[in-house]
């Protein structure tokens, strides 16, 4: 049991993982800074340190309790701990157990509950919280108060097609949307904050529904009407949600931007089975038919799964050939790695190590090359940059296309500007460009 500690002044959040997590990290920085604790100054301890984790893959557990040793400090002693997210919510108690250290095991459903727990920390009692509660966090949290030019806006959570290697279902819980009203006041909100773009997240977010049974394209219609709002982004979608209202928002709302990211998995029809996507890739590729129909410039992405067990070469093959079939223009993609407690963990014919890192290199050439070639397919282009941030040399700028390429170019821009540019060059990961003149908006 640790000893009484004074309360905690500063603090520092953690995030690791997926963007849902980035979102989670800054709510709960809001809530911390609403308790009159301040965040800690760069290179100076916190008092109170939370460790927001992610489960989704390789030795993400292990990784936490390296991360929870290495929090000691010179004298011995440690800061306040919190283990939040995905890990607290898979390994609550084992976490406990495990790590003395720790006083609070938080899950991403319970973190509103934060302020009580610490305060029993103080008085040296630990906590762990991974309720799924039927109050919602989200009218529990503060209001959202400064934010980039680009913010995230969480608008469900939770997964209920239970692919057979994802931890997600358990860890998130079941499929939640959160109503129309509070996520149209929360984005009003966040543009008063000082976000041009806000992107729509949820592991399932094409799936999102409101009360009265509205699809995500009648959210995206509300915010677009926002005054100041000049973006409008969504991830991360499954091709089986993919309506046509969806999809025809794409033709119909400027302001939504010409991206989807729809993760296939794999390319092989039986592989695809055995993880439970109940789609096909022949289905995957109609879905992206559709979509180029109203869009064709639209920018692809996906997630791939490499050495899914009793994946062979020739299924592997599969993938690559719907690599080159769509031309994505970025892509994610990762070794299969058991997650406990999932179908897929058990399996027989776990795909040797060896194995996948061969596949992987693969099919990163691959995709490697397609977004190559999307970029350079861009150059002599005029689009839109959004400005995220400043370059390393003075006059530098960093910012987005409407496609979600790196952007560089050099000219006089703020942070959060809209510019009108030519791209003229391409490279695999950014492009570089000129300014045209200021876009009004
Ligand atoms: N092993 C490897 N990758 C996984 N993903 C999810 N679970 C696993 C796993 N067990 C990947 C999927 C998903 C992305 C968020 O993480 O590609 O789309
Ligand atoms: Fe995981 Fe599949 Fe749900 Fe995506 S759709 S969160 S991969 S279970």
């Amino acid at each position: 049991m640790p000893p009484p500690t004074s309360p905690p002044k500063t603090y520092r959040v953690k995030s690791f993982g997926c963007q849902m997590n980035v979102y989670d990290g800054e709510r709960m920085a809001e809530l911390l800074g609403g308790q009159g604790i301040a965040p800690a100054p760069d290179g100076e301890d916190a008092d109170l340190v939370v460790l927001n984790t992610c489960h989704i893959r390789e030795k993400a557990a292990e990784k936490v309790y390296s991360d929870i040793g290495r929090l000691r400090r010179g004298d011995g002693t440690s800061p306040l701990i919190a283990v939040a997210g995905c890990v607290a919510q898979a390994e609550g108690k084992e976490i406990m157990r495990r790590a003395p250290a720790v006083s609070m095991v938080v899950g991403p459903q319970a973190y509103h509950r934060l302020p009580g727990m610490i305060a029993e920390a103080v008085e040296g009692r630990r906590a762990v919280d991974v309720d799924m509660p039927l109050e919602t966090k989200f009218d529990a949290l503060p209001a959202r108060r400064k934010v980039g030019p680009s913010a995230f806006l969480t608008v469900q959570e939770g997964c209920d097609k239970f692919c057979t290697y994802c931890v997600v279902p358990y860890t998130r819980g079941a499929e939640v949307s959160r109503p129309f009203r509070d996520l149209v006041d929360e984005a009003k909100r966040l543009v008063a904050a000082g976000a041009r773009e806000i992107t729509l997240l949820g592991q399932n977010v094409n799936a999102w529904r409101d009360e009265s049974n509205r699809g995500l394209e009648k959210l995206i219609e509300a915010l677009a009407v926002i005054p100041g709002l000049a973006r409008i982004r969504y991830t991360t979608s499954h091709p089986n949600d993919m309506t046509d209202g969806l999809i025809a928002a794409h033709r119909d709302v400027p302001q939504l931007m010409p991206f989807l990211h729809l993760p296939v998995q794999a390319g092989n029809d039986r592989v695809l089975k055995a993880m439970n996507r109940s789609h096909t890739a022949e289905s995957y590729l109609r879905v992206i038919d559709r979509v180029r129909a109203v869009c064709p410039d639209i920018a692809l992405s996906g997630d791939f799964i490499v050495g899914f067990p009793g994946e062979t070469d020739a299924e592997f093959d599969d993938t690559v050939r719907l690599v080159e079939q769509v031309g994505y223009a970025q892509c994610f993609s990762f070794k299969y790695s058991p997650r406990p407690g999932t179908p897929a963990a058990t399996m027989a014919d776990q795909v040797p190590s060896a194995t996948m890192a061969e596949r992987l290199q693969r099919l990163q050439a691959a995709l490697g090359a397609s977004q190559l070639a999307f970029n350079q397919a861009a150059v002599g282009r005029r689009c839109t940059i959004l400005v995220d941030r400043a370059g390393r040399d003075p006059g530098q700028w960093l910012g987005k296309s409407p496609w979600l390429q790196s952007v560089h170019f050099t000219g006089p821009a703020a942070i959060g500007d809209l510019l009108e540019v030519e791209l003229t060059a391409a490279g695999p990961i950014s492009l570089s460009a000129v300014p045209l003149e200021p876009v009004r908006s």
